[in-house]
């Protein structure tokens, strides 16, 4: 497969077309970001890491019935993916109270939530990625009912396969966000599972093993990054 036309670079990863019709190209960066875009660093290898960590997800997803849009990797920091029409939504799913719903509401931090809770973002940077609910979704024609319901319906089911695979190796999956587009008509998990979009806690310790580590300048990133990575692919 070739690398074509540039298409888009975001805060983390850039897209290309490629020479096969709806296929596209996307690299993961070294980029990393935080707060709005406040803080940001260049960190040799996270790209990798993230896109190793994405690429287990979505191979394991799609054994387990899930779509998503991966077709495969072309470099370590690489992947070829099925081309979708993305819903400007970020769909999170939150097992433990973390992070700014700390902040905004009254939970305290680790408190375990179940059943989970979904909080979808309007993903617009220039308003700082309001929150919507199902009426504000539908209002705004960003999606029907229909994909709405299967939206939340696969962001569970994953959750429930991550879940496993991390407890499974001493890891917490706090919570995390996914993004979803559609593809041939059928929703299609797109974009990335990654440090960059989990929050996982060491769930002897309770140590940070995701982007926190970054934001809150707890330790070496991409250190943190490649332990993790190993943890979770082996
Ligand atoms: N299969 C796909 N087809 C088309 N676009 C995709 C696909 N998967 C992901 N994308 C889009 O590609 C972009 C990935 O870039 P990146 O994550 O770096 O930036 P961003 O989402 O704009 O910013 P950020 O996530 O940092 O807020 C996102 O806009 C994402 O919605
Ligand atoms: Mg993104």
């Amino acid at each position: 497969m070739q690398q074509r036309d540039f298409l888009y670079q975001g805060k983390a990863k850039t897209i290309y077309r490629s020479d096969v019709p709806g296929t596209l190209i996307v690299r993961f960066r070294d980029d990393i970001t935080a707060f709005d875009g406040e803080k940001k660093d260049v960190l040799t290898m996270k790209g990798r890491y993230n896109a190793e960590v994405s690429a287990f997800f979505f191979r394991m997803l799609e054994e387990n019935g899930i779509r998503t849009h991966f077709l495969g990797m072309i470099d370590p920091d690489t992947m070829a993916v099925k081309e979708l029409a993305m819903i400007p939504i970020e769909v999170i799913v939150r097992n433990v109270a973390a992070g700014s719903i700390v902040r905004r509401y009254p939970f305290t931090e680790g408190a375990p939530l179940d059943p989970p809770v979904i909080v979808i973002d309007y993903k617009d940077d220039t308003r700082h990625d309001p929150m919507l609910n199902d009426d504000l979704i539908l209002a705004l024609g960003l999606a029907t009912r229909e994909e709405l319901d299967r939206i939340k319906a696969m962001a569970l089911t994953i959750n429930e396969i991550l879940r496993a695979h991390l407890a499974e190796r001493g890891i917490t999956l706090v919570d995390f966000k996914l993004e979803f587009g559609r593809g041939d008509a059928e929703i299609c998990l797109g974009d990335e599972i990654s440090m960059d979009s989990m929050r996982l806690w060491d769930a002897e310790t309770g140590q940070s093993m995701d982007k926190d580590v970054y934001r809150f300048d707890k330790g070496d990133v991409v250190a943190e990054y490649s332990r993790v990575a190993q943890r979770i692919i082996t």
